[in-house]
């Protein structure tokens, strides 16, 4: 990892936070690893949940988590919670590890009617279809990275940087394409929207009919 390298993950958090339904009482994180989105989000949200089936993430979240941030070792295909009961189900870069066609219909069964099912998650490169988003995200990326780690010493601010446990994090690259992504939700998830973004990932929204 050089010292221009920077999270992604990081830069999209503020997307998915954007997907939280206003007045959110109750939110989900699936597949929270270190746990820095569940903290974004309880920084506003009453209650938060978040599992991660690594126990070395899950330590790792626990160690900074407010009292209303619950971590729990879990995996997304097995854990038993309860139906119908959360305002947001949210996850960044987990998607691109489960088989959608299970995994989705699992996280629109914990939303309540008009809940929001928002994740960012990796694609297969489509090429040469997105070899122009490619190569701008490529330069962007490096664009960036210069300029963060400029202004990191300046600003004092994290500016998307790794976080500690990024080493440990287990990480995976995408199978299926963004329109390979649409198709397959769309098969489950009828009316979900999924859209490529600049920095190799997509953004998939459902909202549970009321
Ligand atoms: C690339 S990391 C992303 C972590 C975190 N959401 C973030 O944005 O930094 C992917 C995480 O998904 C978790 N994961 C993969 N498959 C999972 C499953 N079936 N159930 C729960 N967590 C899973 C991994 O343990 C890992 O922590």
């Amino acid at each position: 990892m050089g010292i221009t390298d920077w999270s992604h993950n990081s830069w999209y958090h503020r997307l998915l936070l954007a997907q939280v339904p206003d007045g959110a009482q109750r939110v989900l994180d699936v597949g929270c690893g270190a746990g820095t989105l569940a903290r974004k989000l309880a920084a506003t949200v009453p209650q938060v949940d978040a599992f991660d089936r690594s126990p070395v993430m899950v330590e790792e979240a626990r160690r900074s988590a407010p009292p209303h941030l619950d971590v729990r070792v879990a995996d997304a295909l097995t854990v038993d919670l309860p139906p119908g009961s959360y305002d947001a189900v949210l996850s960044s870069a987990v998607l691109h590890h489960l088989p959608l066609a299970e995994a989705l219909p699992r996280m629109a069964g914990w939303l309540r009617p008009g809940g929001v099912l928002a994740a960012v998650a990796l694609p297969r490169p489509d090429l040469p279809r997105e070899l122009p988003v490619d190569a701008a995200a490529a330069a962007a990326h490096h664009a960036l990275g210069l300029a963060f780690a400029a202004a990191r010493p300046v600003t004092g601010a994290e500016l998307h940087r790794h976080e500690d446990a990024h080493d440990a994090m287990p990480v995976q690259d995408g199978e299926l394409t963004t329109r390979q992504v649409r198709a397959e939700a769309g098969a489950v998830l009828p009316g979900v929207r999924v859209r490529r973004l600049l920095f190799f990932r997509y953004l998939l929204v459902w909202q549970k009919p009321h």
